[in-house]
């Protein structure tokens, strides 16, 4: 049986069209999803759309909707940025589908049953932005007479109200002792480091349910309640696997590997939730991985602000594959990155056009021309064939750890320490050169270079899927032996390539 893995994005908010902060953390899990299939992995990859609370319902009035008809709307926007950015998400998912009422209100009978949720009043901020409840400690008074949350910036706004709360103070301990415990529960590090410190500082209980609006999924037994649309949102993760019912084949995938989420939101992932799960009897997932922040001109990119890049324009202007492979290029993952179209020119530019395609180029069309596009055998290597062909052979090995850890900039630079040391063996080699003097050592040369392209292409799949599928037909490599483990097998020599033909644009210019 293949060992499962289990990943997922946030699901995003639904009070207004996706941007390409959304489409970066959909593209980082989709690749990683990506490369656990081709490593021979039983993949779980869940996405989709919270379509809850008060800031919902406030962006739905604001259009002039019902909250139904305005998160159908949105939603689907944000299905369509899926199949946009070529997401291979197994599941997408609603908060507003019965099948999440239903784990919703299973799980909260199962806390209260439990004695980890009781009836109080909260009286406190709130901010409707974030969804998020501050003590008067983490908000500020403007001169203006308007208090914000410190961390976000976000008005606050003062509640009084009924509400259930859950037993978090009773959680610190063993959150500790569950971070000790699992040494990747939080990444990256510096993440981790923020959280440890929040739990130490001492947890108070939290609010899970509200009176004031109705958008919400009903608390069983008392209809004047809503959950918390924090609580409701999280456990997505649980309805997708058929939760309550803990029978089916889908509960193999519980618990989650990798929670793929934002830094703005590693609190409810990385403390409420796994408290939340452990007060039910449920195991915490395994990691949760904080990603960082575009911004535009320093400013955070994002909804509520306006000052957002829309995917589609991007695809538009410079196709899928450089934009994906952009997005997880550009900044090691999980730090913040500024965006602009000069940047993304210039690695389309450098990595994509020059090293990349034009090793493809040079090495295909020199195969189809001096060798009638009939795939030579593998010679005798020479000691500086062994050295390039050994580099190109470990990337799957390197890459693991690196893919484990979500190192993404990290996993792409390994494979361009290969395409480079690739182009500088062809300049060192000069096959063109050896047509007349020494054929059979040209055919062994640019037969190295496929053996060398081979790996490349197949361990890139999962950033740039539509462009490395058209390299490997061009390498000449069956559909079927796309995978890791495939490339044990050689290919066998004697077979028509196709005729070259380029996977990547030439250069563009750079527009000031
Ligand atoms: O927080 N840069 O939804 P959300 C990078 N519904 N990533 C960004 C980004 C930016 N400027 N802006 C957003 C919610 N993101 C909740 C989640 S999960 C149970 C509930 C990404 O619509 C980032 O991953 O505000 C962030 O965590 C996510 O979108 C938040 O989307
Ligand atoms: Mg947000």
């Amino acid at each position: 049986m293949k060992p499962t893995f289990y990943i997922t994005t946030p699901i995003y908010y639904v009070n207004g069209a996706p941007h390409i902060g959304h489409a970066n953390t959909s593209v980082a899990a989709d690749t990683v999803a990506r490369w656990k299939r081709l490593d021979g992995f039983d993949v779980m990859f869940l996405t989709g759309t919270d379509e809850h609370g008060q800031k919902v319902e406030k962006a739905a009035a604001d259009a002039g909707l019902d909250p139904q008809a305005f998160t159908d709307q949105v939603s689907a926007q944000f299905r369509e940025m899926g199949t946009l950015m070529g997401l291979s998400n197994d599941q997408f998912i609603r908060t507003t589908e019965p099948r999440h009422h239903a784990a919703c209100q299973a799980l909260w009978t199962r806390l209260l049953d439990r004695g980890e949720i009781y009836l109080g009043q909260y009286e406190g901020w709130y901010a409707i932005r974030d969804e998020a409840f501050y003590v008067e400690d983490e908000t500020v008074l403007r001169p203006d007479g308007i208090r914000l949350s410190v961390a976000t910036g976000a008005p606050v706004e003062w509640v009084t109200e009924p509400s259930y709360f859950f037993r978090l103070s009773a959680w610190q301990d063993r959150l500790l002792a569950l971070y000790d415990r699992v040494p990747n529960a939080i990444m990256p590090p510096g993440r981790r480091n923020e959280i440890v410190s929040f739990v130490r500082g001492g947890l108070t209980d939290l609010s899970v349910s509200r009176t004031s609006f109705r958008w919400g999924v009903p608390v069983p037994n008392d209809p004047d309640h809503v959950m918390y649309v924090w609580l409701d949102a999280l456990t997505n993760y649980l309805t997708a696997l058929g939760y309550p019912d803990e029978t089916t084949d889908l509960w193999r995938f519980w618990p989650a590997n990798v929670h793929l989420v934002g830094k703005d939101i590693i609190r409810f992932h990385a403390v409420y939730w796994p408290a939340f799960l452990m007060a039910a009897g449920l195991e915490p997932p395994l990691s949760v991985f904080a990603t960082g922040w575009w911004t535009v001109r320093g400013e955070k990119m994002s909804k509520s602000t306006g000052n957002v890049i829309p995917p589609a324009e991007l695809v538009a202007t410079y196709g899928l594959d450089p934009v994906r492979f952009f997005l997880l290029r550009e900044v090691p993952f999980g730090n913040d990155g500024d965006f602009s179209d000069a940047a993304l020119i210039r690695r389309m530019n450098n990595e994509l056009a020059n090293d990349l395609g034009n090793l493809a180029q040079r090495t295909l069309s020199q195969i189809a021309k001096n060798l009638a596009g009939v795939l030579p055998d593998a010679g005798v290597p020479t000691e500086d064939d062994q050295v390039l062909l050994t580099a190109a052979q470990a990337l799957p090995v390197a890459l693991r750890p690196l893919m484990d850890r979500l190192a993404l900039g990290e996993a792409i630079e390994e494979v361009w320490k290969v395409i480079r040391a690739a182009n500088a063996y062809i300049d060192r080699q000069a096959p063109w050169a050896l047509r007349k003097t020494d054929p059979a050592r040209m055919a062994s040369v640019l037969r190295l270079l496929v053996d060398v392209m081979r790996p490349v292409a197949t361990v890139l799949q999962p950033v740039m899927p539509g462009s490395m599928a058209r390299m490997l037909d061009q390498l000449g490599v069956p559909a079927k032996a796309r995978d890791l483990a495939s490339l044990n097998q050689p290919l066998p020599g004697g077979i028509a390539l196709p005729a070259p033909a380029g996977v990547f644009p030439r250069h563009i210019e750079v527009v000031a």
